[in-house]
């Protein structure tokens, strides 16, 4: 059978490639961005709970009102603002399918959407399955900041949406207050939509903080504020996430929501609810990670790779610009099969696959398995 591809310079996702990799040669897996550990035993015992208390039938199609309503409460106590959960907030199937929905409600062909890259690797082709047009902006290592001026020389009547991602996965790096207001002036008195991937909001280290997009008026009128309660919670298989933004867009959202998915996992989603009645349920995870972050740098930090300490995320970037000139891809390959342990070839997140000779290692892992890597990455 004939048929034309919509996607077709779309490969199969990196993460599924070093993931195979990592498991057909038993490496140890810092690629793909989950725990391999396991979650709350309290959580389990909730979402068990809810089941076995009848949340089994189709959830609200906005999501289940206890947890809208527990997301609200954690948007106030964090960021001091707020959002109506009637209208405003919708749990979606992970962040994936709000940033899927977000972009097809909006996108319309030959529109503009400016992505900085190094980018997860949805946004992409996302866009372009509704005719849009990705506009790239590569940052560069090793601090991958935001040159403004040039995200203003690239923005056009056709630009229609700015999608940022804080922290950013892969680099760990943060916007910062100053960052957020230049977008925000940038953008005002426009039409464009911001998609703020805000996945990783709970894991922020040393003395950062998260500068979310509902925090700035003008910014939160033209939001999506996405995050993830199954990367929040530990359990990324749950794949439960939500999307917060100002009713008239929010109204268009839900139209093609309704269509798409209609609603998402019931108990789980009650379940989470309950959890996320005790604040600490979220507010505790950046001094767990932050240890973890501390365990992997201090098995690496004899080794010859360059490092910045990661700000934020569950990712540390390794610079491997004084082992080896190969490129990034076929080093990771070689870290898997002659060394075991897997990492992400940054290069795959980048505007034209470009090298700038930085893996990314998860370091949402046990101890020990932080532990052998380090001492691995240590002896190369
Ligand atoms: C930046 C970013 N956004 C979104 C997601 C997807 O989140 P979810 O699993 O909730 O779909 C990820 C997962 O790795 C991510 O790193």
């Amino acid at each position: 059978m004939r048929h034309e591809s919509k996607l077709p310079n779309i490969e199969t996702t990196i993460f599924a490639v070093m993931s195979g990799l990592a498991n057909k040669y038993g490496a140890l897996n810092l690629s793909q961005g989950y725990p391999n550990f396991k979650g709350d035993q309290k959580l389990y015992d909730l979402v068990n709970k809810a089941m076995n208390s009848g949340y089994n039938q189709y959830a609200h199609m906005y999501g289940c009102p206890e947890l809208r309503l527990a997301i609200k409460n954690k948007i106030e106590l964090l960021y001091n603002t707020s959002y109506d959960p009637e209208t405003e907030i919708t749990v979606t199937v992970g962040a994936t399918q709000a940033i899927y929905t977000t972009i097809s409600t909006f996108i319309h062909k030959d529109d503009e959407v400016i992505v900085f890259r190094p980018a997860y690797d949805s946004y992409i082709p996302s866009i372009e399955i509704n005719g849009g047009i990705p506009i790239s902006i590569q940052l560069k290592k090793p601090d991958f900041r935001v040159d403004w001026q040039e995200v203003k020389q690239k923005m056009s009547s056709k630009t229609k949406m700015i999608i940022i991602n804080s922290p950013h996965n892969p680099s760990g790096t943060m916007l910062t207050h100053d960052d957020m207001l230049k977008l925000q002036e940038l953008t005002k008195g426009t039409n464009i939509i911001i998609l703020s991937d805000e996945v990783y909001e709970h894991l922020i280290f040393d003395d950062e903080k998260h500068h979310s997009a509902c925090m700035f008026p003008d910014l939160k009128s033209r939001s999506f504020v996405v995050s993830s309660l199954g990367k929040t919670f530990h359990n990324t298989g749950w794949k439960i996430g939500y999307c917060c933004a100002p009713q008239d867009l929010m109204d268009e959202f839900r139209k093609l929501h309704q269509f798409t998915v209609f609603s998402v996992n019931h108990p789980t989603q009650k379940g989470i609810a309950d959890y996320m009645e005790d604040p600490n349920s979220y507010l505790q995870l950046s001094e767990f990670f932050q240890k973890k972050r501390d365990l992997f740098l201090e098995h690496v930090k004899d080794s010859r790779f360059k490092f910045i300490p990661s700000k934020g995320t569950y990712f540390q970037l390794l610079d491997y610009s004084e082992i080896t000139d190969e490129n990034d891809f076929d080093f990771a390959k070689r870290l898997i099969v002659d060394h075991g342990v897997a990492s992400i070839p940054t290069s795959v997140f980048n505007e034209n696959k470009l090298d700038q000779k930085v893996l990314r290692f998860c370091f949402a892992k046990t101890d020990e398995t932080l532990i052998k890597a380090g001492e691995i990455l240590t002896k190369l």
